[in-house]
């Protein structure tokens, strides 16, 4: 299955965010495995490039730049070892998962995709590295760092990525043209029915985050978006595989 046959497989898709970070601590083998069970096609996760003590460079899945919110640990992420990592706990007890952690669990669930999210920069060559190594993963890469997902372009040109927007533009469909981007992510808040028309005018499949009331998904849909994020998957049952 690829990401393409997934995002055909619904015409609505519910994006687990950060698994299911309304349920379970966000970006943890917990929160991945619920929003599975739950039903989610496709799964969010940011990414982030820190380094071993040998040197090595691995992609540890977690979303702010310091580990202060969700561990029991203070300080930037970027300044642990994946050594000090792995002695640092989540909320639920449990260690912050790297990237092969997750891909492992996709393993045993193949109608399963990944949205990686580059969340830090440097990461287009680690990712490519980490696809070829995995190609039987349906894997969208997205980033609001677009000359991240340029880099992965030259690397890469067969995985499907999407660029991230956080506030509207006018150039949104020329960065995904340029890129030749599968998908456009963009923030709810920055949707409306008029900039709906520009977006639609790609004829790309357009997902917004992140979305946890069904009445706001449901105007989102009608709008023409084809799927959301959200923290809370068991409140779109109607959407998920079952
Ligand atoms: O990829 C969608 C969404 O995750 C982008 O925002 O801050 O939750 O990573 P953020
Ligand atoms: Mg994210």
């Amino acid at each position: 299955m690829t990401i393409n046959d997934l995002f055909h497989r619904s015409d609505f898709l519910i994006i687990g965010h950060r698994g299911a970070a309304g349920l379970a601590p966000e970006n943890t083998m917990d929160s991945f495995r619920l929003a599975i069970e739950l039903g989610c096609p496709l799964l969010e996760l940011d990414v982030q490039r820190i380094y071993s003590e040998d040197g090595t460079p691995r992609l540890v899945v977690f979303h702010d730049d310091t580990v202060d919110r969700t561990t029991n640990a203070k300080g930037l992420i970027a300044g642990f070892s994946v050594e000090a990592l792995n002695k640092v706990r989540c909320t639920n007890d449990l260690p912050i998962p790297m990237l092969e952690d997750v891909i492992g669990l996709l393993a045993e669930h193949p109608n399963v995709g990944l949205n990686i999210e580059l969340k830090s920069k440097e990461t287009a060559g680690l990712i490519a590295q980490t696809i070829q190594a995995n190609p039987h993963i349906p894997v969208l890469i997205s980033s609001f760092h677009h000359d991240e997902l340029a880099q992965f372009r030259q690397l890469d040109n067969a995985t499907p990525v999407a660029p991230l927007f956080a506030r509207w533009r006018e150039d949104i469909n020329d960065i995904a043209t340029n890129l030749d981007a599968s998908a456009i992510n963009i923030a709810a808040t920055s949707v409306s029915a008029m900039r709906m028309q520009i977006l639609l005018e790609s004829k790309l499949p357009v997902f917004a985050y992140t979305v946890n009331a069904p009445s706001k998904a449901e105007k989102l849909r009608q709008l023409g978006l084809r799927g959301i994020f959200t923290d809370r998957p068991d409140k779109f049952d109607l959407y998920l595989l079952n």
